[in-house]
C-alpha cells in the first residue's frame, strides 16, 4: 500500500525546482477538471475513456494536495448544465463516483481524508448518492484533507436556493431583511462553513468559470493550464502553487 502511494508522489523534482514556501500553501484549492473528452478525442477514443482517465487524475490530485499541505480540495465533477449531454455520457459519469470510491475509499480512510459532497442530490441517481453518502459517513470522523466533490453543482442554483430559503424565513417572520449579511449568505451556500478557495485551477485551456463557485471565488487567485484533466499531475499543482506564491492578494486594498 505504502509503495503504491509513493509511486503517485514520485515527483519531487518539480517541488524542488519551484521551492515552495511552506508558510504560504493555499488552504483551499478548487479545481475545474476540464478536458476529459478532448483528451480522449485526441487519442481517437470515445469521450468516456477520458472520464475514466480523469478519475485517475482525481486520485493523483488528492494525494498531491495532501502531500503539499493543502487542507481543502474542491473538485468540480458534474455541473447542473452537464445534464444536457448525451444520456450515455451522463449515465457513465453518474457511475464514476461509486467506481472511484469502490477502489479508493479504503485508502482515503487510511489517509485520514474527509470526503464531502456539494451539490443537489435530489436530481442524482440513488446509486450515485448512496455511494457518496457512504464515503462521507465513513470518513466523517477523519480530520485530514477535506476532499469536496461538486456533483450536480451549479453556483446560480446554489445562490437561488439559498435566497429562496432566506425569503421564506423572512415571510415566516424568523428573519428580518436587515439580518441578511454577506456572512449569513456565505453560510447558507453549499460550502457552509468552508472558507473560500484561495486558488482556483482550471485545466484544458478554457478561461471561464462555467457556473462554479461564483460567490466564493470573489477574491481567489486563478490559474489556468492547457493540460487536459487526465494529464494533470502533482507537477501542475506545484506549478500552480508556485505562481500563487508570487501573487500579492490585495482584496481591493493596497499592498
Ligand atoms: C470535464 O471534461 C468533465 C466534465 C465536465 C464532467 P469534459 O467532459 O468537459 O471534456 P471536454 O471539455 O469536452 O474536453
Ligand atoms: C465545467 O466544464 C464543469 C465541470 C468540469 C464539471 P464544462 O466542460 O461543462 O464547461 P463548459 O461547457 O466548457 O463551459
Ligand atoms: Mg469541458
Amino acid at each position: 500500500m505504502i509503495k503504491r502511494v509513493r509511486s503517485w508522489l514520485n515527483q519531487e523534482d518539480s517541488q524542488q525546482t519551484h521551492q515552495l514556501s511552506p508558510d504560504n500553501i493555499p488552504h483551499h484549492v478548487a479545481i475545474i477538471m476540464d478536458g476529459n473528452g478532448r483528451w480522449a478525442k485526441r487519442r481517437g477514443m470515445p469521450r468516456i475513456v477520458g472520464h475514466q482517465n480523469g478519475m485517475k487524475a482525481v486520485k493523483r490530485a488528492a494525494i498531491a494536495a495532501d502531500d503539499l499541505g493543502i487542507k481543502i480540495l474542491t473538485m468540480y465533477a458534474f455541473s447542473t448544465e452537464n445534464w444536457t449531454r448525451p444520456k450515455d455520457e451522463v449515465d457513465f459519469l453518474m457511475k464514476l463516483p461509486q467506481e472511484f470510491l469502490a477502489i479508493e475509499l479504503e485508502e482515503l480512510i487510511e489517509k485520514n481524508v474527509q470526503v464531502r459532497m456539494m451539490g443537489h442530490p435530489e436530481e442524482l441517481p440513488s446509486h450515485t448518492v448512496s455511494a457518496m453518502e457512504e464515503a462521507v459517513a465513513k470518513t466523517a470522523g477523519n480530520n485530514g484533507l477535506v476532499l469536496n466533490f461538486a456533483l450536480n453543482y451549479g453556483s446560480r442554483k446554489e445562490i437561488t436556493e439559498s435566497f429562496k430559503a432566506l425569503g421564506q424565513e423572512i415571510s415566516d417572520g424568523i428573519l428580518r431583511p436587515e439580518d441578511i449579511t454577506e456572512e449569513l449568505i456565505g453560510r447558507r451556500l453549499l460550502t457552509g462553513e468552508l472558507p473560500d478557495p484561495d486558488l482556483l485551477i482550471r485545466t484544458s485551456g478554457e478561461l471561464r468559470l462555467s457556473n462554479f463557485m461564483l460567490w466564493q471565488l470573489a477574491y481567489s487567485e486563478l490559474w489556468f493550464t492547457d493540460a487536459y484533466w487526465p494529464e494533470f499531475t502533482k507537477d501542475h499543482l506545484v506549478e500552480a502553487i508556485a505562481e500563487y506564491q508570487q501573487r500579492t492578494r490585495r482584496y481591493g486594498g493596497l499592498s
